[in-house]
């Protein structure tokens, strides 16, 4: 925490959780196992970005094209899922964080929206984060539905078409609506973004780190974050100590 500056932390920071499924088949154990260790990962980042005093973390749990893994291996993340928001549902409520969810939610089992739905609404006046779970979550399935919603303000002559600009579509975006991410966490070793925050990543600082999901600590965000703290943003102005780089205002 000692490399953490206070001042200058990143607003909102999104992770994109993956290397389960690794860190079982290397102790010679099922998928699940791997994503059970995982769930235990997702406690203590909470518990970390709480502390540090982040505004916003989106954690990409579930992605659009994950659905298409074995059956077995689906059930195995739902059941989890539903167990790890009974389990946090008091801590959510003690620490004044509001849970959220982008994604294509009409897809996730009754099992999950039981336990989903209540809490994103007990939830909904806490101030002190936006814990939000990418589930069902694909970037370009977001980015069509923002045209979509557009698309239709026009036929219905609400809007012009000139209307549709950039700011309009960010509006219609769920998971930019606690701003754009800062600061976009991958772990398990790959350089990819796999259909995470598409839109919002525009000027996102990206982090790659090879530790597993499961194995990620305190320490690994402490680290990502500094490295972050440690970069010029210019958003395509000029850089150097002279010039002011204000954040775009989307
Ligand atoms: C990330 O871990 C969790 C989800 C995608 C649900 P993976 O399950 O992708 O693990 P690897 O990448 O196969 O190791
Ligand atoms: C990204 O990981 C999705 C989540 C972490 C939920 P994947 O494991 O699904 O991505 P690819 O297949 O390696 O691109
Ligand atoms: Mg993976």
């Amino acid at each position: 925490m000692d490399l953490v500056e206070a001042r200058n932390l990143p607003g909102h920071v999104g992770i994109i959780m993956d290397g389960n499924g690794r860190w079982a088949q290397v102790r010679g154990q099922p998928r699940a196992v791997g994503h059970r260790e995982g769930a235990a990962a997702v406690r203590r980042t909470v518990r970390a970005a709480r502390r540090l005093g982040l505004r916003a973390l989106t954690l990409y749990a579930f992605s659009e094209q994950n659905w298409a893994r074995p059956e077995e291996e689906v059930d195995a993340l739902m059941h989890l899922l539903k167990d790890f928001l009974l389990n946090e549902r008091e801590e959510i409520l003690d620490n004044g964080i509001r849970l959220n969810a982008v994604g294509n939610l009409g897809r996730l089992p009754a099992l999950v929206r039981a336990v989903l739905d209540p809490l994103r609404s007990e939830s909904q006046q806490n101030d002190c984060m936006t814990l939000t779970l990418a589930l069902s979550y694909g970037g370009r399935e977001e980015i069509a539905q923002a045209a979509r919603e557009l698309a239709k303000a026009v036929a219905a002559g609400r809007i012009r078409p000139d209307d549709v600009t950039a700011d309009a579509m960010h509006a219609q975006m769920p998971s930019l609506s606690v701003g754009d991410p800062d600061l976009v966490i991958r772990t398990g070793g790959e350089r990819r973004i796999s259909n995470f925050l598409l839109y919002g990543l525009a000027y996102a600082e990206l982090h790659f780190a090879d530790v597993l999901w499961p194995d990620f600590c305190e320490k690994d965000l402490f680290a990502a974050i500094a490295s972050y703290q440690g970069r010029e943003r210019r958003f395509g102005l000029v850089g150097g100590s002279g010039a002011s780089i204000t954040r775009i205002a989307i």
